[in-house]
């Protein structure tokens, strides 16, 4: 009688630095994940990657379960005209590995590169009905500052 197949183990996540060879991963993750049609993240694209990783401190980590891409965060030093800050932008699980710690693992490596490139303090924006962005950030350390409210005028037909 041959024995019962042990239950398989679940992969292990393991965060890297983000390289050029996870772009085309990263780019098709955020892809899936953010509603592009919207703001705030109708600039996600190849350029908005490529501009953290090209800056300066880069602070850009992958989320790997295998060769698999878990989830990612974008950041680099500087925030409009504060050089000082830190500016973490993007982050992303994918949905079939949320709920697991990952995103928190991500914001942390993120924010420990940005400190030791000198950041004075990092800032993130989160969408006012991303519940689940807001609760991430504020286990994470970050407080609700100041709000911008983005009014539309429709052109009238
Ligand atoms: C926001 C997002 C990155 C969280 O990823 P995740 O890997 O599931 O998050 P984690 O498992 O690390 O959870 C981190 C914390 O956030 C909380 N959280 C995560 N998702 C939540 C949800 N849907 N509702 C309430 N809280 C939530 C967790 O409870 C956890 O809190 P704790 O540390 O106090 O236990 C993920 O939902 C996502 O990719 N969303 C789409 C992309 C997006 O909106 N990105 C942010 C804007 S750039």
């Amino acid at each position: 009688m041959s024995s019962p197949a042990a239950p398989e183990r679940p992969t292990e996540i393991v965060l890297e630095p983000m390289t050029a060879t996870h772009l085309a991963d990263v780019l098709a993750l955020g892809g899936r994940v953010y509603d592009t049609t919207v703001k705030p993240y109708t600039s996600w694209s190849l350029s908005a990657i490529a501009r953290h990783m090209d800056g300066e401190a880069s602070a850009c980590w992958v989320a790997l379960a295998g060769d698999r891409l878990a989830g990612y965060v974008l950041g680099s030093m500087g925030f409009d005209q504060r050089s000082d800050w830190g500016n973490l932008e993007w982050i992303a699980s994918a949905p079939e590995y949320q709920g697991q710690g990952i995103a928190g693992r991500l914001v942390k490596a993120c924010c420990a590169t940005l400190t030791e490139a000198g950041a004075s303090a990092v800032v993130t924006d989160v969408e006012s009905r991303n519940t689940a962005s807001a609760a991430l950030m504020r286990s994470n350390g970050f407080e609700a500052s100041v709000s911008v409210t983005l009014f539309v005028r429709d052109t009238p037909r």
